[in-house]
Order: structure tokens, then C-alpha cells, then sequence
């Protein structure tokens, strides 16, 4: 049976009215309400590679602390980058930034609309720009994400593997964008793919494309999308630093903006490499081994951290970083790799 490109997305827009998820970025359909631009950038930068429960605290914190684009432009660089720790991808942090703040610069504090425009701006690329364009602006641009892909491969049952799937599926997602409310339409492939067209145990029996579904019919719904499988990650050795200072300061460092962690807080460590790391202290003193390593795993590799801890004295100087008096330390601000590490020596302290 064929269906009409009409016909499906008007089916999916009136389930989206009945089951829309409430998103604190979010116009609900038929509300009056505008989406604010802003919300609409925020969540969507967030939301990249990060769930939507691990995002919804953050976004409230970002936008109570920084309720506009000028706020947020006016903003530190290291209260941004603090505040984002735990996050991840700290690129998107930096760009964040240097975004609300060429949007004051260049374009009066409003976000354009339009996909090109927004394009020129930091951190926007093609997925933030038509998302942007169309759940803020309504405007007819087609969003690839992962769930509008699932759903694509699954609707139109094409087996071609991901990656080399996404022009086949960006072209199946643009037949279907509607010009009428577009942005609602999104939101509603990205709602189904969340909560109906699940990655596994999809719920074929309740979903409003059930009918057309080409993968339920031949029964590959389970299967599909198909994936190119991903090379094995190498593992990554270091050494993390972790001193304190008689009077309780920490020794702690801001990482240089390029490279991993870019921008945020940390311990002193080693270079990241897959050979036993060279020491690298950032004072010569004694250090104590703490008998455990952070794990953790980056886009590219694993990384593990071995842990030194050490004590110093009120007057010493180390060849780098900068000592955070206990009382404004915060473990919050550091990257959760960094975090870990300062969570295992604390056990280790406090079982000594
Ligand atoms: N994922 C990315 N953007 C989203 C949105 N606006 N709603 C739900 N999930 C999303």
C-alpha cells in the first residue's frame, strides 16, 4: 500500500497533540506560545550526544543563571565552562559561548532564523541549524537525528548501514517535512523515536504509523537500523596530581582551550598516551600512590588515570597551576574524569 506524504505527517501531528512530551525548551502544540529562540539553541547544543534526563537539569540552571542571549554573553568563560562540567563534550561549551556572544555582537542579541545564517555562527552546524530554523522559527527544514533515523529506516525498511545510510534517510525525512508546522513535526519524529520507535522492544502496537510501517510489515523493525561497526577505542595511561596545600588549598589548573577538556578545570596530569606515562609532577615532593585509577572513556579512546596525592607547604611554588582555596572549591566544576579522580583519593585519604 502506498501512503501520501500528507497523510503521515498529519497522523503523526495529531498524535504529537494527544502525547507531546512536556521539554522545558519547549512550545506545546497549540499553546500560543512562541518557542524562545534562545531555549531552542541551548537545548538543542546540550542535547547533542547527551540524553534528555541527563540535559533537563542543566538547562534550568544555564537558563536561571543566564535567562537571556546578552546574560549569557556577559557571562565568564570560567563560570560557563564550571557550570557545564559533568556534561561532556566540552567543545560545546567554549562555542556556546563565543555564540550568545556573536549573536549580541553581530546580530542585535536576536537569533536568525534562517538555516544559512545560522550556520555561520559558532558551534551551529547543519543539525543545530534546522533544528533551530524549524522548532523555533517553524520554519520547513528536515532534522536528522538519531531518532528521526531509526524511525526513517524503519518506515521506508532500508537495510544500507549507518553511516553511509544518512543521504538515503535525510532524503526519506525531507519528503515528510510538512509546511505546515514544521517544528512541531520534528518534535514529533523525535518523540516517536523516544518513545515509541525505541532502539530495542519498539512498541509497533501503539505507534500511529503502525500501518505504514514497511519494517513492521516485513518484521525487521527490531533489526533496523543497521550499523557499520565501530572500530575497538585504544586505551589511554596517565597521571593525575592531586595536591593540597597545609592551609587546605587545592592545586588545580585550567586546561588550555584547545584539546580535550578544553577550557575547564583540572588536576595537574601527564600527557594522555598508550606507553606507560613519563612522571610529570608539577612539584618535586612526595608523592603517595593512591592504590586505585580513574577510568574513563573520551569519543576517540579509554583513558586511565593512575592517582598520586600529595601534601604541600603554605609557601610552595609549583612550576604550574594555581592553588583553590578550600572555600571555593568545588568538585561540581570539574569535568567528570577529574572528579573521579578527586573522589578516589578522598576514599583513599579517608580510609588511611
Ligand atoms: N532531541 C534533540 N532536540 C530535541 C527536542 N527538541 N525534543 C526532544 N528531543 C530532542
Amino acid at each position: 500500500m502506498r501512503y501520501d506524504t500528507a497523510d503521515l505527517s498529519s497522523t503523526l501531528l495529531e498524535w504529537y497533540d494527544r502525547h507531546a512530551r512536556v521539554m522545558p525548551w519547549r512550545a506545546p502544540p497549540h499553546s500560543g506560545i512562541e518557542a524562545d529562540p534562545y531555549r531552542v539553541w541551548m537545548s538543542e547544543v546540550m542535547l547533542q550526544q547527551t540524553t534528555v534526563a541527563a540535559v533537563k537539569d542543566y538547562f534550568e540552571r544555564f537558563t536561571r543563571r543566564w535567562p537571556t542571549v546578552r546574560d549569557l554573553a556577559a557571562a565568564k568563560d570560567a563560570d560557563v565552562m564550571a557550570e557545564w562540567a559533568g556534561l561532556g563534550y566540552y567543545a560545546r561549551a567554549r562555542n556556546l559561548l563565543k555564540c550568545a556572544r556573536a549573536v549580541v555582537a553581530d546580530h542585535g542579541g536576536r537569533f536568525p532564523a534562517d538555516h544559512d545564517t545560522l550556520l555561520t555562527l559558532p558551534g551551529i552546524g547543519p543539525y543545530t541549524a534546522a533544528a533551530i530554523s524549524a522548532i523555533a522559527f517553524d520554519l520547513p527544514e528536515t532534522v536528522l537525528d538519531g531518532n528521526v533515523e531509526r524511525v526513517m529506516a524503519r518506515l521506508h525498511d532500508i537495510h544500507t548501514p549507518l553511516p553511509m545510510a544518512k543521504p538515503e534517510l535525510m532524503q526519506e525525512a525531507r519528503k515528510l517535512t510538512p509546511s505546515k508546522r514544521p517544528g512541531d513535526y520534528v518534535q514529533a519524529v523525535m518523540d516517536l523515536g523516544a518513545t515509541i520507535c525505541t532502539p530495542r522492544n519498539p512498541a509497533c502496537g501503539i505507534c500511529p504509523w503502525r500501518d505504514p510501517c514497511a519494517a513492521r510489515s516485513q518484521g525487521t523493525a527490531f533489526e533496523l537500523p543497521k550499523k557499520t561497526p565501530k572500530k575497538p577505542k585504544p586505551t589511554r595511561l596517565g597521571i593525575a596530581y592531586i595536591a593540597r596545600r597545609t592551609d587546605g588549598a587545592w592545586l588545580l589548573e585550567t586546561r588550555p582551550d584547545k584539546g580535550l577538556l578544553g577550557g575547564m578545570l583540572g588536576w595537574p596530569t601527564t600527557d594522555w598516551s598508550e606507553n606507560a606515562p613519563q612522571e610529570g609532577p608539577p612539584i618535586a615532593t612526595d608523592w603517595h600512590d593512591v592504590p586505585a585509577e580513574a577510568r574513563h572513556t573520551f569519543t576517540h579512546f579509554h583513558l586511565r588515570l593512575a592517582i598520586r596525592t600529595a601534601t604541600l607547604p603554605n609557601d610552595a611554588l609549583p612550576s604550574r597551576g594555581q592553588f583553590i582555596p578550600n572555600t571555593e572549591f568545588r568538585p561540581s566544576d570539574l569535568p567528570t574524569v577529574m572528579r573521579k579522580a578527586f573522589d578516589l583519593a578522598l576514599a583513599t585519604l579517608r580510609d588511611s
